[in-house]
């Protein structure tokens, strides 16, 4: 098979997205590792997979050969050289912290074949602030899925200027092949495209609870009943996780030091008492 069709992917980080992006992939037909530095993640993802499937089958969505042919294809591997040494495209979904994707990004380069693409699905960061940690800026890009990425049929794909033709076009062709709609952005800007627009509601939404006008399920109520969002921006930081919301913003303040980049103090405080949303049970709502 030539190296220009991609067959094996390899997904860094068993999270949320890391495990989704690697089932989507496998469902779609792709020989798929995943990966994680922490042994507890990936032990309960093997179960979470064929619950999953499992979920499928009885809904009427998956056949059982299907499900069994995508679970076969899916396989989880703790050591990550094991992991990517197939692998025609990786994708890095792991904690939003420059500083370990970029030593993260060195590895992948030491470890993967010359003509793997890296790609970062990064909720904010461009690949270019990654892509000088390799040898191999070219094949770098950003590829951002949304939560819930099984579900969701958006994917951006961001081409930076270090980025060849050739690369963007195989990411685009990869997403389309899995049945979701890309978003091609030729020229890189940080957040992209969907996080741009969501950042504005999450802002204006924190801005009115901070002061007192309305509350989050108010402020929810408004955005799901008012605007037909399918949820509120409360409700959708607690699927997506205050510790994401939180990142992000952090890192833009620390790049541009705009006080308008600021986090707002609400999130900082849940942010800091471990408040992440659905994952940790308790977020803007209460789920125990
Ligand atoms: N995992 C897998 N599948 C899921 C799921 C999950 N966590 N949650 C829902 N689903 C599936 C259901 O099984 C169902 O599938 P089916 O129709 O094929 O049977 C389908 O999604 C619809 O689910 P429900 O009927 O239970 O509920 P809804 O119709 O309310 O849909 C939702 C749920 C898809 C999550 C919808 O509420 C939604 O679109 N919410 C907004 C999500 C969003 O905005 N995501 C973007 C977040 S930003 C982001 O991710 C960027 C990052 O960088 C931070």
């Amino acid at each position: 098979m030539s190296k220009d069709v991609i067959q094996n992917v390899c997904v860094v980080g068993a999270g949320t997205m890391g495990r989704q992006i690697a089932l989507n992939a496998a469902i779609n037909g792709y020989n798929t590792a995943l990966t994680d530095t922490m042994p507890e993640i990936l032990a309960a993802v093997a179960k979470w997979a064929s619950e999953y499937l499992a979920g499928r089958v009885a809904k009427g969505k998956l056949t059982q050969g299907l499900a069994d042919t995508a679970m076969s294809r899916f396989k989880i591997i703790d050591r990550l050289e094991e992991a990517v040494k197939d692998a025609d495209l990786i994708i890095e979904a792991i904690v939003e912290k420059l500083d370990i994707k970029r030593s993260l990004f060195e590895q992948l380069d030491r470890l993967a074949l010359p003509h793997a693409i890296l790609a970062t699905n990064s909720s904010s960061f461009v690949s270019s602030r990654i892509a000088d940690a390799t040898k191999r800026p070219d094949q770098v890009a950003n590829l951002h899925y949304f939560n819930p990425a099984l579900v969701m049929e958006v994917v951006e794909v961001v081409q930076g200027a270090h980025t060849s033709e050739k690369t963007a076009e195989k990411l685009v062709e990869f997403v389309e092949s899995l049945n979701k709609t890309p978003i091609w952005l030729k020229k890189e800007i940080d957040s992209f495209v969907v996080n741009r627009l969501l950042g504005a509601i999450y802002k204006e939404a924190m801005f009115l609870v901070e002061n007192g006008y309305a509350s989050p399920r108010e402020v929810d109520i408004g955005s799901e009943k008012g605007l037909g969002h399918p949820m509120g921006p409360f409700r959708l930081m607690d699927l997506v996780g205050l510790d994401v919301a939180y990142l992000i913003r952090k890192e833009r303040f620390a790049t541009t030091g705009l006080e308008e980049h600021r986090p707002p103090k609400i999130l900082e405080e849940k942010y800091m008492k471990g408040e992440y949303g659905k994952k940790t049970g308790k977020g803007w709502y209460d789920y125990n």
